[in-house]
């Protein structure tokens, strides 16, 4: 099962450009923060598929290497899409390797200093989410 899953998350992962498997300890452990690690695409549909509206904004505050971003591209390629990552080098290889999608002028890398980066969000994703084991 733990590899069927693993298969999947690759499965999808490539078809946005790469392996985002591995966790990237965070550089910000003083300020509390998370390691950067992923969600698996498995928990994703029972989150997002009863609680996004057509006009909704996606906000995805710690987007990390961008699995929720995947996800919200390939099933809402019509909606605003914006990342949030603290860590600069984590964020930009992000926005880099989702440059060529053609919903990518609709999506936005911020990087996060201060509540006044984070724009007004109905759907936003927090951190990650795990299936169980
Ligand atoms: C578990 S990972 C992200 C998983 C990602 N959402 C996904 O779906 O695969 C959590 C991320 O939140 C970031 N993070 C932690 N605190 C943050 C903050 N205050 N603002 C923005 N990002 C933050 C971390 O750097 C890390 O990349």
């Amino acid at each position: 099962m733990r590899l069927v899953r693993l298969a999947r998350n690759i499965v999808f992962d490539l078809r946005y450009g790469a392996f985002l498997g591995g966790v990237i300890p965070t550089r910000y452990l003083g300020t509390g923060a998370v390691n950067v690690a992923n969600s698996d695409y498995a928990v994703l549909p029972h989150l997002f598929d009863r609680l996004i509206e057509h006009d909704d904004v996606l906000v995805d505050v710690g987007c990390g290497k961008g699995r929720v971003l995947n996800w919200w591209l390939r099933f809402y390629p019509h909606h605003r899409i914006v990342g949030i990552e603290l860590d600069g080098e984590v964020a930009e290889k992000t926005r880099h390797r989702l440059r060529r999608h053609s919903q990518f002028d609709r999506m936005v890398m911020r990087i996060a200093t201060s509540g006044r980066n984070t724009p007004s969000c109905r759907a936003c994703s927090i951190l990650s989410f795990r299936a169980p084991p």
